[in-house]
């Protein structure tokens, strides 16, 4: 018996894994993981994996960053924790001040939770509360796009919309208006991305307009719907909406947790669109994929609705015990350290190019329907049918099968149902890239033969 059998054995007898259906696991091995150097994860008998997802979407720098580590190790030498409320300390301060610093204005605050869910709670309950003490009470709805995802708390969940997710939670959410994506995999033949955006964006002018009296704010992922495939639109769409829910006097949100920090090939999402939202939410790879953290930055406008006398009550009273974790500000700052110190934003041009390069011949393939790419995230979407574009039904788990040939070919490609896709850290090689996209050629081939 392996030490990976060993680790297995003891790990199934007391964890309940996320995402995951237990029972899976009777014939799926659970890989645990030894350690981490670079893009690698190294488990315990010998083997590796390319980490092609960068674990969830965290990781941009390198598993083990010798960088990211020796500055956690200071901190902690200094100060592990301490209350946020009443207290401060150097790395929350000089963390906020960069943020505000690169993120674009009129975003001058900075306000943290523990990881993505819990920023969207934020972001939301602030939006609402500024309009409540804005003498506007009615302004309580949210818009959302079709096949969105935010998160899995409650609320998070309810501005959602990935059926897989959310249906079952439903009796338990608030209602909310749904507007259908500009996703561009459902755009007519021979129309541009920026034409379909443009369209789409027909639906969110026509629900802006019926609804913008009780519509606190619109929530979206800029550029990239993540969870829901990897679906992709034109930054088009957010000019509009962003003039749109000017007209309308409504907030834009802006979820950037998973496409934050350089996914899209910018730093934000949003600067490619030439606008700033009223709400940017951050974590993943805030603190490099090292620590849960998050952030929701806004405007002075927002935070002057709620800076008054205390007996008001106008104050936002929400709090998470970790709020601005000092072990998670200073892995934050070593981040961002390196994205200034290495240009990341210029370098990952010619990687992703090297991407594209390396999987364009996946479009070609009789089972895959899209090959799609925005800066540092390609997905490939197989389908039954590559003439109509229909669908493996979802029972037939085709991605599975991808991912476990990936595991035998020292590669992590956890796919989204029948979207593999490759989301790497950037300190990915394109050797590495090659490996990956030799992996998944010949993953797709095993898994839609039959
Ligand atoms: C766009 C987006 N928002 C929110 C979340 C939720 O973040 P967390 O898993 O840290 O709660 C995710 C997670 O994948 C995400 O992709």
């Amino acid at each position: 018996m392996g030490l990976n059998n060993q680790w297995m054995q003891r790990d199934l007898s007391v964890l309940w894994h996320p995402c995951t259906q237990m029972k899976d696991h009777e014939h799926m091995p659970i890989i645990p993981i030894k350690r981490g150097e670079g893009v690698w994860l190294h488990d315990f008998n010998g083997n590796r994996y390319l980490d092609a997802v960068s674990s969830w979407w965290v990781n941009v720098f390198g598993h083990a960053n010798p960088y990211i580590n020796e500055r956690i190790k200071q901190q902690l030498d200094t100060l592990e924790h301490v209350i946020l409320g009443g207290f401060s300390h150097q790395a929350v301060i000089e963390l906020s001040e960069r943020l505000v610093d690169i993120t674009p204005a009129p975003l001058t605050r900075c306000f943290y939770a523990d990881n993505g869910s819990s920023c969207i709670e934020v972001a939301l309950k602030m939006s609402f509360h500024y309009w409540l003490n804005s003498g506007k009470p009615e302004k309580k709805r949210f818009i959302t796009l079709s096949n969105s995802y935010h998160g899995e708390t409650l609320a998070a969940l309810a501005v959602g919309d990935v059926a897989l997710y959310k249906e079952t939670y439903e009796p338990l959410l608030m209602d909310v208006i749904t507007v259908p994506s500009p996703d561009c995999y459902e755009r007519e033949p021979g129309a541009s991305w920026e034409e379909h955006s443009r369209l789409m964006f027909g639906h969110m002018e026509r629900a802006l307009e019926q609804h913008h009296e009780q519509v606190a704010a619109v929530i979206i992922e800029p550029l990239i719907q993540c969870a829901g495939g990897m679906r992709m639109y034109h930054p088009i769409y957010l000019k509009l909406l962003r003039e749109a829910c000017d007209r309308y006097g409504v907030h834009l949100i802006h979820d950037e947790i998973a496409v934050g920090f350089g996914r899209t090939g910018s730093m934000f999402a949003c600067e490619q669109a030439g606008m700033s939202p009223d709400f940017l939410c951050l974590s993943k790879a805030l603190t490099g994929g090292y620590l849960p953290m998050s952030v929701c930055l806004t405007t002075d406008d927002i935070y002057q609705a709620f800076y008054d006398d205390y007996e008001t009550l106008r104050a936002f009273l929400h709090s998470h015990s970790y709020t601005g974790n000092p072990l998670a500000c200073s892995a934050a700052l070593a981040t961002l350290d390196l994205f200034e110190q290495n240009n990341v934003i210029e370098s990952n041009k010619t990687l992703a190019a090297h991407m594209g390069r390396a999987t364009a011949h996946f479009a070609d393939h009789p089972h895959v329907g899209e090959v799609r790419q925005t800066g540092m995230v390609l997905a490939i979407e197989m389908v039954r049918d590559k003439a109509t574009r229909a669908a493996y039904p979802w029972q037939e788990r085709r991605g599975i099968r991808v991912y476990e040939y990936g595991l035998r070919n020292e590669a992590l490609l956890r796919p989204l149902g029948s979207v593999v896709y490759f989301m790497p850290p950037y300190v990915i090689t394109p050797d590495q890239i090659d490996h990956l996209a030799s992996v998944a050629w010949e993953g797709i081939e095993r898994a839609t033969r039959d």
